[in-house]
This record gives structure tokens, C-alpha cells and sequence, in this order.
């Protein structure tokens, strides 16, 4: 028997067992393509066009379309990722709301750059949006604190998002107590949390395609506006 052979059987453990099923897990994207030339020249009604065709393909049940990966760094380079909801595209970018003292928020008021990520697999799709991140007005946090459902609004009110807590008990009873002391009136929108707008500074669009020879289509903006351009996959 070769050598690689019995080194193999020695380490046919259960782990290695489901290595192999990982390596093994591949998909074969044929759904679509992407033509430069018929690409629409501005990235924002590209990633308009695309999130309606995403959405109009979800299922509710399962996807949510607006939900997207925030990357963020601090000033010494430590990088951090979470899941966040998009919610309002504006003509200069990309609005999500948070806690301003959350682990992200302190790396954004250190590093306001950030990257957005979308992969819609139903559509075998992904997005990457590059930008600068500032805070929204207070006019529009106070607006979109106040749409969400009263039980959000309260949670948001109690909750020091990212820092430590003694139990979920006392945020329960943080809300509890904070419902009963307003008796009926508005939820203040916390000094602390409110939204940010991402100004894109680049773009990538990416389109699963068979044999991995997948199609990336990048927008960077420029003096001149955006410039449109293919990469390898
Ligand atoms: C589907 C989904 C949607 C989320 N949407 C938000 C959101 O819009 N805003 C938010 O602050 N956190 C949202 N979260 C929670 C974040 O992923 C994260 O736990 C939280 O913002 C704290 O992150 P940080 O400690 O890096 O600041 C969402 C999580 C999931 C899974």
C-alpha cells in the first residue's frame, strides 16, 4: 500500500469525515451574466435594479434581501464584520441605523470607512459596496426610530448594545420599567443611536457563472465620475 494511503486511513477520523464533506460542498452557478456594454453606467441604478430583482425572487420566509454584511476596522487595523439592515437608499448612499456606542460605532469614529455586503444566493449574486461613513441627521434618525414598532424603540432605549450585561432578565426588566415611566408617551430616541450613510466609492458587482470563471464587474469613482471596469474572478 503507498505511503499517502495509510497516512490517509491513520486520519479518517470523524473530523477529517466532515472536511470532506465541506470540500465537496460546491455549487454550479449558471443562472446569469454580465456584459459590460450593457451594464447601466450608474452603480447606484445597477444595485437598484438588482436588490428589486432580488426581492421580487425572495421568499420572505427565509431571505431577508436588505439584510447585509458591514465591515469595519478600527484605527489600529482590527477588523470586525456583522450582519446589519439596510434601510433607505438615498442619492448619496447607503443608510443603516445602529447604537453610536456599539463596538461599530467606535470603529467607525475612528475609521468612517466601511465595505457592504449583499449575496443573494437565490439569484447567485453578490455585491460589494466600498464608502465613507457619516452620521445621518438627527431629523432623519428621530424620523426612522419613530416608524419602528413601540417594542423596538424600547429595546434600542435599554439596550448598551455590545457591552457587557448582567443578565437578559435585567434588560427585560430595563424595558419593562422604562415602558411603565413613560405611561403611554413617546419613546425618546436615545443621543446614542441613530443612522449612518455610506457614500460609495466603489463598487463591485459579482455573477456566479459555471466553472468558476465568474463575472465581476467594478465601478470606481474618479475626477471624470464613475469608471466601469471587468476583473478576474
Ligand atoms: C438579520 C440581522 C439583522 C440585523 N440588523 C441590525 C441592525 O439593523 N442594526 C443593528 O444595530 N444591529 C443589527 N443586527 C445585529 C448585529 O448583527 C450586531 O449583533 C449588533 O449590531 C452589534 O454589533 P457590534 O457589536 O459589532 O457593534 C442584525 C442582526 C441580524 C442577524
Amino acid at each position: 500500500m503507498p505511503t499517502y494511503q495509510r497516512i490517509d486511513s491513520c486520519h479518517s477520523t470523524r473530523i477529517d469525515d466532515k472536511n470532506m464533506e465541506l470540500e465537496q460542498l460546491r455549487r454550479s452557478y449558471a443562472d446569469g451574466f454580465l456584459q459590460i456594454d450593457q451594464f447601466p453606467r450608474n452603480p447606484m441604478d445597477a444595485f437598484k435594479t438588482w436588490f428589486e430583482e432580488a426581492k421580487a425572487a425572495d421568499r420572505p420566509d427565509w431571505l431577508e434581501v436588505n439584510a447585509m454584511t458591514v465591515a469595519t476596522s478600527s484605527a489600529s487595523g482590527d477588523v470586525s464584520a456583522r450582519i446589519l439592515l439596510l434601510k433607505k437608499i438615498t442619492a448619496d448612499g447607503f443608510v443603516f441605523f445602529t447604537n453610536y456606542d456599539s463596538a461599530k460605532g467606535i470603529h467607525l469614529a475612528e475609521n468612517a470607512q466601511a465595505e457592504l455586503l449583499f449575496y443573494w444566493p437565490h439569484r447567485e449574486q453578490q455585491i460589494r459596496i466600498h464608502g465613507s461613513t457619516e452620521k445621518t441627521s438627527a431629523a432623519l434618525s428621530d424620523e426612522y426610530f419613530h416608524e419602528r414598532p413601540r417594542g423596538s424603540q424600547l429595546g434600542a432605549a435599554v439596550s448598551p448594545q455590545s457591552s457587557l450585561v448582567d443578565s437578559r432578565e435585567q434588560l427585560v426588566e430595563s424595558a419593562i420599567k422604562l415602558e411603565s415611566e413613560l405611561n403611554g408617551a413617546e419613546v425618546p430616541r436615545p443621543a446614542n443611536w441613530g443612522g449612518y450613510l455610506l457614500r460609495p466609492n466603489r463598487f463591485e458587482f459579482w455573477q456566479g457563472r459555471p466553472s468558476r470563471l465568474h463575472d465581476r464587474i467594478v465601478f470606481q469613482i474618479s475626477n471624470d465620475g464613475w469608471q466601469i471596469t471587468r476583473i478576474a474572478p
